[in-house]
């Protein structure tokens, strides 16, 4: 088969790593894609937006399977563009990826179908969405409605912050038309967990469970990045959690979402405030995590490729998956000064020593000059090792990480904390 992956991040790079172990995998592809990428499959250099971009590439190269990484392009029609030129795609269609392209239709679809996740309202209208700041208090949480790469929500502590939100969201256009209209939620408290699950359309098959780290710095201090971190499993998903929120969560959303005429089809990726009332929905991707992908790549055991099949054909409920005991665990390494602005074109050494004792170093923000790798982005690498527990698995990722010479990068020393010190 052959197969094109479209993206360039960590998640792409294990995505690509994943189902370059298949057997049934002819060729390999990704677009763009980036300087890791390369060494597993061809990049070719066309952007992840590029909807006719892609459309002519995957037809001209007679691609087998399309797998879509990140949300942008899903939410901008590029499963129903490849779907409406006979091409096989991993990827839900932009109607479905509104799960996450609109927080608003996501909470509305949680209300109709009983979907536990926090109390919440819309507004599109500055002085209404304050009135209702006002009634129902802080600690509150604000929300751009639409896509704003991760940076839309503003966690409230005092009335005052939660104004300042939506004069920042609805009058600024802090982030553009992804801002027209707001949704405001209560504010959960509880443990926070990653759960991802396969879906045909019709059934869901859910894979291991992951836990993130997303600010910046130690203690989970600092600014919200995309995330600094990741390990699976997540020890405060066991099983008879995961049932439940299968039960509870997941299950109903893919039925609803079929009844409604949308079927999802890919990767439905549900954040979780595991509260003292039982998981609660945060949010709905409709995409791989990344760095979750990263861990969970190195821990399916399953062919991913055939898996992915499974899923565009509309069979997963034949697949059974299975995975590795062990835990496995990311170290994101950044560009200073990521998330603000940072430099890049500086040179990373040491990654064949980093991998020499079967770490896995996954790409981001990479790009080959010649020999030489050189950093482009502002999350650069994801260093990924598994091993029997959360706290080996940590220690044999920061070794790896230790053999890494590129002084112009930072990572947290803490990634795993929480699973560690139970
Ligand atoms: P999101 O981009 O929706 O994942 O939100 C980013 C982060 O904000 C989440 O990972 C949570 O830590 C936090 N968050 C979002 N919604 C809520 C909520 N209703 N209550 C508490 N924390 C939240
Ligand atoms: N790591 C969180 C995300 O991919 O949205």
């Amino acid at each position: 088969m052959k197969v094109l992956v479209v993206g360039s991040g960590g998640r792409e790079h294990a995505l690509c790593w994943a189902i370059a172990k298949s057997p049934m995998l002819k060729k390999l592809y990704c677009a763009p894609g980036n300087g890791g990428i390369s060494s597993v499959a061809e990049c070719t250099d066309i952007d992840a937006e590029d909807i006719p971009g892609i459309v002519g590439f995957a037809t001209s190269e007679k691609i087998d399977l399309v797998v879509v990484g990140p949300e942008a392009p899903l939410v901008a029609g590029m499963a129903d563009r490849l779907d409406e030129a006979g091409i096989k795609v991993f990827g839900p269609s932009a109607e479905a990826a509104m799960i996450e392209g609109s927080k608003g239709l996501m909470k509305d679809l949680c209300a109709k179908y009983n979907i536990p996740t926090a109390d919440y309202a819309r507004f599109d209208e500055c002085d209404a969405a304050k009135e209702y700041i006002r009634v129902h208090g802080a600690p509150i949480v604000v929300k751009a409605d639409g896509l704003a790469a991760g940076k839309g929500v503003i966690l409230c502590r005092n009335e005052n912050e939660a104004y300042a939100a939506i004069d920042h969201i609805m009058i600024e256009s802090a982030f553009g038309d992804a801002g027209t209209e707001v949704v405001i939620e209560e504010f959960m408290t509880g443990e926070e967990a990653s759960f991802f699950a396969l879906v045909d359309g019709e059934h869901a098959l859910p894979l291991v469970a992951a836990q993130d780290h997303k600010a910046a710095y130690d203690g989970d201090e600092g600014p919200n990045t995309g995330g600094m971190g990741a390990y699976s499993p997540a020890p405060v998903i066991d099983k008879a959690m995961s049932k439940q929120i299968m039960e509870t969560i997941i299950e109903p959303t893919i039925r609803g979402m079929a009844d409604d005429g949308i079927p999802f089809k890919g990767v439905l990726f549900a954040g979780l405030m595991i509260t003292e009332q039982g998981p609660r929905l945060i949010e709905y991707n409709c995409r791989f995590g990344d760095p979750e992908c990263q861990p969970l790549m190195m821990r399916l055991k399953s062919d991913f490729l055939e898996v992915l099949l499974a899923a565009v054909n509309g069979k997963l409920d034949k697949v059974e998956l299975e995975w590795h005991r062990n835990a496995a665990l990311t170290v994101v390494m950044a560009a200073e000064g990521y998330p603000g602005s940072y430099e890049k074109g500086s040179e990373i050494k040491g990654l064949g020593d980093a991998e020499a004792n079967g770490a896995v170093v996954f790409h981001a923000g990479t790009t080959l000059d010649g020999e030489r790798i050189l950093a482009s982005g502002g999350r650069v690498l994801g260093v990924t090792a598994m091993a029997p527990g959360v706290t080996k698995a940590q220690k044999k990722a920061y070794e790896a990480v230790a053999k890494i010479d590129w002084p112009e990068g930072f990572n947290r020393t803490d990634i795993g904390w929480r699973a560690v010190k139970r």
